[in-house]
């Protein structure tokens, strides 16, 4: 091998070189052995096809419906497989899933990572948030953590999920990225800012997938044993260093290497360079939360470390590849509506939002069986249920078990231990739809005057602005004094450069 050429450049090669013997004939989708398979069946040399060309047909057909539906987002991203391990006897303290119930213990883990708002062709280096999403095969069936290498979002509301994600990606008309659709909805919207300072900071461009942490972001409800419930934040923290991409190197990869990442990754798997996480979580009590000065549920928010600080309790370490891509990456469907008994939901807008809005993508984009495809089948339990049939059930179908609960015939079962960690809980209130003054700039500033130095402060205000040229004046100046609430300083340093980045047109 090259110096130049790293296992996935190399992937053919070895893959021909680690065949035991010849794999022997090809074959129809049938699996009839085909004897010619360079040429169509023609009438003479100069054609044309006969209709009774069945291979031609075979082969032609399936390409035909080879792709599936894109995500609508995060539709650009990389996978790789592997296990998450329990380092601390804490988290059993709090959560009774099987998955944390001894030290030492190993669930076998899928992550995909992926940029936000562009194509699956688009560049790896982007500026965007990066999803970390993990899929956590266990003894109590699936659990998905879909998060993000950010701790917060952009909105708190999952009603306004649709219309912020069109801003994000192209203009109906143009088809191009609009910078005026961009910085309307963000100027519009100041609980975006946080996330926002995030993203045109330095970890707005990480350097591939592995020097990123990841969050699980919301709040969600854990439940011990003892059927007692706390809220928990999940952290992931990169055990590889933190690293990011300058502008002019982001900027630079994309047009050079745009998978840059997939290919960082794949290649630092296959060399035994393993990656891996150290997972933390913080606890909030139910107590806790009725004091908090903002409220817990608020995905634009963190819960100041100082305060609820991180508990390490596993890693998570990444030493398998795909084997093959479409299956195992681009079919693999994560949705935070699957959970364990010992992880429940809080009552966070977004999260319920969104505990909705991926099975039915997913019921969209792969089919209402999907989930008996094999990276996503909880293979290390049996289901048993009362679904049946549908398109494309590859299974045997649950037999000729009951398919109707209940039943006198030997279905499956509740289960005792399962109800016990399924406290009930109390909610109140009255029912509207509430459009409530929140504090937007406090976070955002602690993340501006104390977490970047002079120098990131900087290269945020550029980088900012480096965007934000390409808006209407009017939006730029909202835009402007949103950011002013964060730090006078702030906003004037950027309306300082936006001035000269708008008169000398850089
Ligand atoms: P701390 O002051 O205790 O710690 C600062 C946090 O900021 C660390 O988690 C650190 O992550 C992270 N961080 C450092 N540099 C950057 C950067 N350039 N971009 C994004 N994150 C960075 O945090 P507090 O809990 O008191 O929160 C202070 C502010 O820090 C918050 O308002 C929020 O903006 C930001 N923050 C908070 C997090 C939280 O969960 N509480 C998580 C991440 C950021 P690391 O140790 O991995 O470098
Ligand atoms: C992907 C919806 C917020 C992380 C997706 C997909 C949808 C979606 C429809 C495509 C899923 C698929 O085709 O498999 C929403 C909605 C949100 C929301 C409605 C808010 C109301 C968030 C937040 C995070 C997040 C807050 C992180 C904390 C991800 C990730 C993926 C994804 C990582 C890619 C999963 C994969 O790799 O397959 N989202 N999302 N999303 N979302 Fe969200």
């Amino acid at each position: 091998m090259s110096a130049s050429r790293g296992p996935a450049e190399d992937y053919l090669n070895q893959y021909k070189a680690g065949l035991k013997a010849p794999v022997g004939s090809v074959t129809t989708g049938t699996g009839a052995p085909i004897g010619i398979r360079d040429t169509s069946l023609t009438v003479g040399e100069r054609g044309p096809i006969l209709l009774q060309d069945v291979n031609y047909l075979d082969e032609m057909a399936h390409f035909d419906r080879e792709r599936i539906p894109e995500r609508v987002v995060h539709a650009k991203g990389a996978g790789a497989f592997g296990y998450f391990e329990v380092t601390s006897p804490e988290i059993k303290k709090y959560s009774a899933a099987k998955l944390f119930e001894s030290v030492g213990k190993k669930t076998p883990i899928a992550i995909r990572f992926s940029t936000v708002g562009g194509e699956s062709g688009s560049a790896d280096t982007a500026r965007d948030p990066r999803g970390f999403a993990i899929k956590f095969y266990t003894d109590d069936g699936i659990w998905d953590c879909v998060g993000n290498n950010t701790p917060i979002f952009f909105i708190r509301d999952p009603i306004l999920f649709p219309s912020f994600i069109h801003t994000q990606k192209r203009n109906p008309a143009t088809h191009l990225k609009d910078a005026d659709m961009f910085w309307d909805f963000i100027s519009l919207r100041p609980e975006t800012t946080h996330q926002v300072m995030f993203l045109f900071s330095d970890r707005g461009t990480p350097d591939g997938y592995r020097h990123m942490n990841g969050y699980g972001s919301h709040t969600f409800k854990l439940i011990n044993d003892n059927g007692e419930p706390v809220y928990c934040k999940f952290h992931f923290k990169t055990d590889q260093k933190i690293k990011n991409l300058d502008v002019a190197k982001a900027d630079e990869l994309a047009g050079s290497d745009p998978d840059y990442s997939i290919r960082d990754l794949y290649n630092a798997i296959a060399r035994g360079n393993f990656p891996s996480w150290t997972a933390y979580i913080q606890i909030m009590t139910f107590e806790q939360a009725e004091k908090f000065e903002f409220n817990p549920f608020d995905l634009t928010k963190v819960w100041p470390q100082s305060e609820y600080p991180l508990i390490k309790y596993g890693k998570l370490v990444l030493d398998r590849n795909p084997n093959n891509y479409f299956a195992e990456v681009e079919q693999i469907a994560f949705a935070p509506s699957n959970l364990v008994p010992g992880i429940e939901p809080s009552p966070d807008k977004m999260l319920q939002g969104r505990l909705f809005a991926y099975s039915d993508t997913h019921r969209h984009r792969l089919g209402a069986n999907h989930l008996q495809l094999p990276v996503n089948c909880p293979y290390r339990v049996q289901t048993k249920n009362y679904q049946r049939d549908g398109p494309q059930n590859f299974t045997d179908n649950q037999g000729g078990a009951p398919n109707y609960f209940p039943n006198s015939f030997g279905g499956p079962t509740e289960d005792e231990r399962v109800r016990r960690l399924v406290p009930p809980f109390k909610v109140s209130g009255d029912v509207d739809r509430y459009q409530t003054n929140e504090d937007n700039f406090t976070q955002p500033a602690i993340f501006y005057n104390k977490v970047l130095d002079a120098a990131a402060r900087e290269r945020l205000i550029d980088n900012i602005a480096g965007h934000m040229k390409n808006a209407s004046g009017f939006i730029q100046e909202r835009a402007v004094k949103n950011f002013a609430q964060v730090s006078t300083e702030f906003g004037a340093k950027l309306a300082e450069k936006l001035n000269i980045k708008n008169s000398a047109n850089l």
